[in-house]
């Protein structure tokens, strides 16, 4: 939020956003955002005011757009998602495997309920969704309010921003030929002026070995693919490598940001605290350790500066908001519905795709077809959301089950049944599942 609001305060044109209503179910949380916020605006003219609430209906009536941003279980439910998965041999991650799934039961009746809310009290507006699992949320509440809900993430952008850099293109002006779902999806050309920069990259080893995402797979690995993953397919592609890394860690992700997490709101009981400055702090720290077990697992080594540079969600969510409000033609990597795109999936499954974005929203733009093995993937693990969903909507066990069994990163149906015996022990808002 601080980096949304501070992208907001920078904006100075026209039809810009007046104000900005914060809303958490924890009135202590919402009072210390509203802290960093406040001295974030603080010298700053025409500042967009900040109001807060703790009543959800309040908040969205008459809204313009929506931001849904929501930790379902908190940060002490998604340690559980690591542990319970680590336990059982597989991966637990925020957003893939048997992590992903757990954390996917768990969010989607409430962005459903949420998305309800919208289409009763804000009608018009553009629900902007930031919360994980992002597409699978995403196609949830696409359910109830069609293409008005769309999902971001600041991974393809950021990837395509180091590839387009390595190339000497200035990355505003580059075209990126990404396609696939949230957190699974390639980059298969970098174009200029109609020319495809990307075979020079794979060309090169020692380019290729110079960026992040070349670090974590190898050189070998993507010129065998023709293509640059999102990192998050090492979790794919190195999956035993990271299973193990993530078991021999000291602390799961989710356990340090929940420890990292309860001191920043601690501090801020202290009314005395410099709240943005504390804020920052515990920014500049979750950055520096993220997908540290991934990095390490591929022996890639310390984050190199350029590779941690922010500008991701804040400016693709600003960027999203000024083509929709102002009708300014805008190309961006969001999180719709198919249509007719990737022919093997049906209209209405929620793909991760560049969008042309204008005054009537994203219109997916037409990429190269997957080679068959991404297709795969991408079949296999819409599959599964697709489970996730029936079993949110039917409140079915077995359905739950089905979800974690064919998840390409479940090796056994009894690994599945088990998954799901820990995970109904280990979280109190998966007791709706019988
Ligand atoms: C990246 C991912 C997001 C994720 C974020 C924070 O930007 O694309 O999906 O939410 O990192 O990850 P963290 O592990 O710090 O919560
Ligand atoms: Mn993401």
């Amino acid at each position: 939020m601080p980096l949304v609001y501070r992208a907001l305060l920078a904006d100075r044109a026209e039809g810009r956003v007046t104000e900005v209503v914060l809303h958490d179910v924890d009135a202590a949380r919402l009072g210390a955002i509203a802290r960093v916020l406040d001295e974030q605006a603080a010298g700053v003219p025409a500042a967009p005011a900040v109001r807060v609430t703790t009543d959800l209906d309040e908040a969205l009536r008459g809204a313009d757009f929506v931001f849904s941003a929501i930790r379902v279980g908190g940060l002490e439910g998604r340690a559980a998602d690591e542990r319970v998965a680590l336990a059982e041999g597989v991966l637990g991650q925020e957003t893939v495997g048997a992590g992903g799934i757990a954390y996917g039961l768990r969010t989607v009746p409430v962005a459903v309920d949420i998305a309800r809310r919208v289409a009763r009290l804000a009608p018009d507006a553009w629900v902007i969704n930031f919360t994980n699992p992002a597409g699978l949320v995403t196609e949830a509440m696409s359910r109830h309010i069609g293409d008005r809900a769309i999902g971001i993430c600041d991974s393809p952008v950021g990837l395509g921003r180091r590839v387009a850099r390595l190339l000497g293109a200035e990355p505003r002006g580059a075209w990126l030929d990404y396609v696939g779902l949230n957190h699974l999806g390639w980059l298969r050309g970098l174009q200029v002026d109609g020319a495809d920069l990307l075979p020079r990259l794979l060309a090169d080893r020692d380019l290729l070995e110079s960026f992040e995402e070349g670090k974590l797979f190898g050189a070998d690995w993507l010129q065998s693919l023709g293509a640059i993953p999102n990192e998050y397919l090492h979790y794919y592609y190195f999956n035993r490598e990271a299973v193990a890394a993530y078991r021999g860690a000291e602390r799961t992700r989710g356990a340090f940001l929940h420890d990292q997490q309860a001191r920043f709101y601690e501090e801020m009981r202290n009314p005395e605290a410099a709240a943005f400055k504390t804020w920052d702090a515990t920014r500049a720290e979750r950055e520096a350790t993220y997908m540290e077990h991934s990095r390490e697992a591929a022996g890639a080594g310390e984050r190199a500066p350029e590779d941690m540079e922010s500008g991701g969600y804040e400016q693709v969510a600003l960027a999203l908001m000024r083509a929709i409000a102002r009708d300014e033609r805008a190309t961006l990597i969001l999180n719709v519905r198919n249509r007719t795109t990737l022919a093997e999936l049906d209209a209405d499954a929620v793909i991760e795709v560049p969008c042309l974005v204008d005054a009537s929203g994203p219109h997916p733009a037409t990429v190269t077809p997957l080679p068959g093995h991404a297709t795969g993937l991408v079949c296999a693990v819409k599959a599964v959301e697709r489970e996730v969903l029936a079993a949110a909507e039917s409140g079915s066990r077995a359905t739950a089950v089905k979800a974690f069994a064919l998840h390409p990163l479940v090796d056994s149906v009894s690994v599945a049944r088990r998954l799901m015996d820990g995970y109904a022990r280990a979280h109190p808002g998966l007791a709706y599942l019988t």
